[in-house]
């Protein structure tokens, strides 16, 4: 594993590692990579997939780096799929071409940001690496929105009913449906609709991030206090 934690070091050092944007997600990925790794041994993974669960981690990012170059944005709706482009990256390049999951890998890091995992992915083990670095991303964006990443709506700005209305029917927002518009900040309450694995339910519990989010979403609209209660017991039934 540490000749793959030393090329991706080696990819990040090609770019602008003093920036404050461009270090986030470097943060971001190995965090994640770590995730994925104890959710991986919280499903007794053997040492081999233990290992390619972390190597996915490792490499799910790969493309935002250079959309930070490109484009200085991290939006994908603006600029370019992140997993496409770390997918093309990784290809171009013959990174991980040796490897025996060579596909698997290309497969978990496409489908990791996708509104829906794509359904023409049918063999279990795939899906289950699939789901794996979707949880493992959404457990460190969550953590992050509650450490104070959460963009929340401006004086004025009001939530859509149709977008409450989505997330209460357990549904994960379609960002694409809400570019530009204030709904976009509800996108951290809907990643609790899409979290496959007890593990992850077990650290949203144990450190209370769903609650904790309610919270930053009451502080900044708090007549709309009702509403967000209401949907953290919808979202909690899952729980
Ligand atoms: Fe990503």
């Amino acid at each position: 594993m540490n000749k793959y934690r030393d090329f991706f070091n080696a990819y990040v050092a090609g770019y602008d590692t003093e920036s404050a944007w461009i270090w986030r997600k470097h943060e971001h990925t190995i965090r994640v990579a770590d995730n994925c790794r104890v959710l991986a041994e919280d499903l007794q993974f053997n040492a081999y997939n233990a290992e390619l669960a972390e190597l996915i981690g490792l490499f799910h990012d790969i493309g935002r780096f250079e959309q930070w170059r490109v484009y200085q944005s991290y939006s994908d709706d603006k600029t370019i799929d992140h997993a496409d482009l770390g997918v093309k990256i990784i290809k171009e390049n013959g990174i991980l071409a040796e490897h025996p999951d060579y596909e698997l890998i290309l497969k978990a890091i496409y489908n990791h940001n996708k509104f829906k995992i794509d359904a023409k992915i049918t063999d279990d083990r795939e899906l289950t690496f699939c789901k794996l670095i979707r949880d493992a991303d959404k457990l460190d964006i969550i953590r992050e929105f509650v450490s104070g990443d959460l963009k929340l709506p401006q004086d004025g700005e009001t939530y859509s009913i149709k977008a409450l209305n989505e997330i209460a029917k357990h549904k994960l927002l379609n960002r694409k449906a809400h570019v530009d518009s204030v709904d976009v900040s509800l996108t951290a309450l809907a990643l609790f609709n899409d979290i496959y694995f007890d593990y992850t339910r077990r650290c949203i519990r144990e450190e209370f991030l769903l609650e904790k989010i309610v919270e930053l979403y009451i502080e900044s609209d708090p007549a709309q206090t009702n509403l967000f209660r209401q949907l953290e017991r919808f979202i909690k039934e899952q729980y």
